[in-house]
């Protein structure tokens, strides 16, 4: 194996108490995506997968997991004794496996999502133009409270002296406007030698990765900082109120790609839209829609309000109308669903097709052209193209042990309120008429009736209420 110029150490093993959760820090989401999913695709655009460490401590296994697909490598930090710390373990596996050193590592934290590919290389980039030790990512906030906080020898200069954590500053000190992002370059040599002479003498009783700056400077070795372009990338996430600033401006953000390509969203700050969501051009999206997850929508459909689509794929000129909720489903184009309509996973609507107020469908193929208008259940279904369901048709697929399937071919005609005893079979172009249960298989073009007869009884009721006013006087 040849000496890597670069790897990435993503700093991951900490619990974050500060957001009073189970779940681990880096596994919350913002924007429908875990907060370290979002720093390793980042760091994917700078250097390999095979060289980025994440360093795992805190619920390490379920970290592992969650991120395992993106082919990053692990390190275990068993106790969380503080960042520097976490970088000791880091060293200690370089030293462990004998994997070869890279020249300079890039640190980022797992709990800083919005960090930009464009950023990380800036910081490569000043890092190797300024031949520096140490390159520190920094910025200026509104508020820098919490924050550990970056002092330059001199204001215009690229040169820090050191970096105190918000608890250790002195008075004077308190209004320091930069701040430390937790982004840094090291020549890792350099990081290395230092590790060790780090101590926990500090407010937190950790060990602290930024004291290593002073260390740096004291030996004269030079430490740089570069000021990030927006402040809004660097922010981390501690509590779940940041972590919902964060969301909320990934998600604006992600509106404004869309918009930016040619979709109307009418006050996009009420929409809730993954960052991976896609949608063609001339497509409108109404206010309080959530398009989550996998979910891709074609060209000049409409999402009317309230709807909730989540891992789906739409096609053109589709409309949605209030309140859908879909999951894990496809709708062809031209398609017309909703108000109220209910896809379950593995629904299949067909082009042209309709899905109306308040019906459910699961696992369900329908037709291209096929209606389902009202009320409807229609579970382990595949619908042939052209097919009329009556308002509230039910597929009953449940034998209270096993799933069983329905089909109906082709331009069948399924009266109002019937219900369809699977495993069933309804032929082409066969009508059913309304009120049935239907038990057998129907063939194609014949008419099944599968209920009892109308009885009528002429006058019968002013003969039943003569004989209960005649009980009533005697
Ligand atoms: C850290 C910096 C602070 C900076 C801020 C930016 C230190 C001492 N302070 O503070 O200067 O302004 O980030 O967001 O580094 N972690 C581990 N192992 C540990 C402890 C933490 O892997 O033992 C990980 C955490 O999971 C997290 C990251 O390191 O992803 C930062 O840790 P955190 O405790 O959030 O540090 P801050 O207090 O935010
Ligand atoms: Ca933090």
């Amino acid at each position: 194996m040849s000496t890597p110029e670069f790897a990435i150490a993503i700093m991951a093993a900490g619990k974050g108490t500060r957001l009073k959760s189970k779940r681990p820090k880096v596994l919350h989401e913002i924007g429908g995506r875990a907060l370290l999913l979002h720093v390793i695709a980042a760091a994917e655009t700078v250097v390999p997968a095979n060289h980025i460490f994440c360093i795992i401590g805190h619920e390490g296994d379920r970290v592992r997991t969650a991120v395992a697909s993106t082919g990053v490598q692990f390190v275990l930090q068993p106790e969380q004794r503080g960042t520097g710390h976490a970088l000791q373990m880091l060293k200690a596996d370089f030293e462990l496996s004998g994997r070869p050193i890279p020249q300079h590592l890039l640190v980022l934290s797992g709990d800083v999502p919005l960090i930009r590919p464009e950023t990380i290389a800036a910081v490569r980039d000043t890092h190797l133009r300024e031949h520096a030790a140490m390159t520190i990512l920094t910025a200026v906030p509104a508020d820098p409270t919490g924050y550990g906080r970056v002092l330059r020898a001199s204001a215009d200069k690229p040169e820090v002296t050191s970096i105190v954590e918000q608890k250790s500053l002195r008075p004077d000190q308190l209004s320091a406007p930069e701040i430390n992002s937790g982004i840094y370059c090291f020549e890792t040599a350099a990081l290395f030698a230092r590790l060790d002479a780090l101590t926990t003498n500090n407010a937190h009783g950790e060990f602290y990765l930024t004291d290593v700056a002073a260390m740096l400077v004291a030996e004269g070795k030079r430490v740089v900082a570069v000021t990030a372009d927006s402040v809004d990338e660097v922010l981390g996430a501690n509590t779940i109120a940041e972590m919902m600033h964060l969301d909320a401006a990934m998600r604006l953000a992600t509106a404004r790609r869309l918009m930016a390509s040619g979709v109307t969203i009418f006050r996009p700050e009420t929409c809730v839209i993954d960052a991976h969501v896609t949608v063609g051009p001339d497509t409108t999206i109404e206010p309080y829609v959530q398009l989550l997850g996998d979910t891709h929508i074609g060209s000049e459909s409409r999402i009317r309000s309230y709807s909730v689509i989540q891992n789906c794929a739409i096609g053109n000129n589709v409309t949605v109308l209030n309140g859908c909720i879909f999951d894990d489903s496809e709708i062809a184009d031209n398609a017309n669903l909703g108000p109220y309509a209910r896809l379950r996973p593995e629904s299949r609507i067909g082009e042209g097709a309709h899905i109306g107020n308040f019906v459910e469908t699961k696992k369900a193929t329908v037709g291209r052209g096929t209606k389902a208008g009202h009320l409807s259940y229609l579970g382990d279904a595949t619908i042939g193209d052209g097919v009329n369901i009556g308002a509230g048709t039910i597929t009953c697929n449940y034998d209270g042990v096993h799933k069983h399937l329905t089909t109906i071919g082709d331009g069948a005609f399924i009266g109002s309120d019937s219900t369809l005893v699977a495993p069933v079979t309804i032929g082409a172009g066969a009508y059913i008429a309304a009120g049935s249960s239907i038990t057998e298989d129907v063939p194609e073009g014949a008419l099944a009736l599968g209920r009892s007869r109308q009885t009528t009884k002429p006058g019968w009721v002013a003969v039943r209420k003569a004989a209960a006013e005649a009980k009533k006087s005697c």
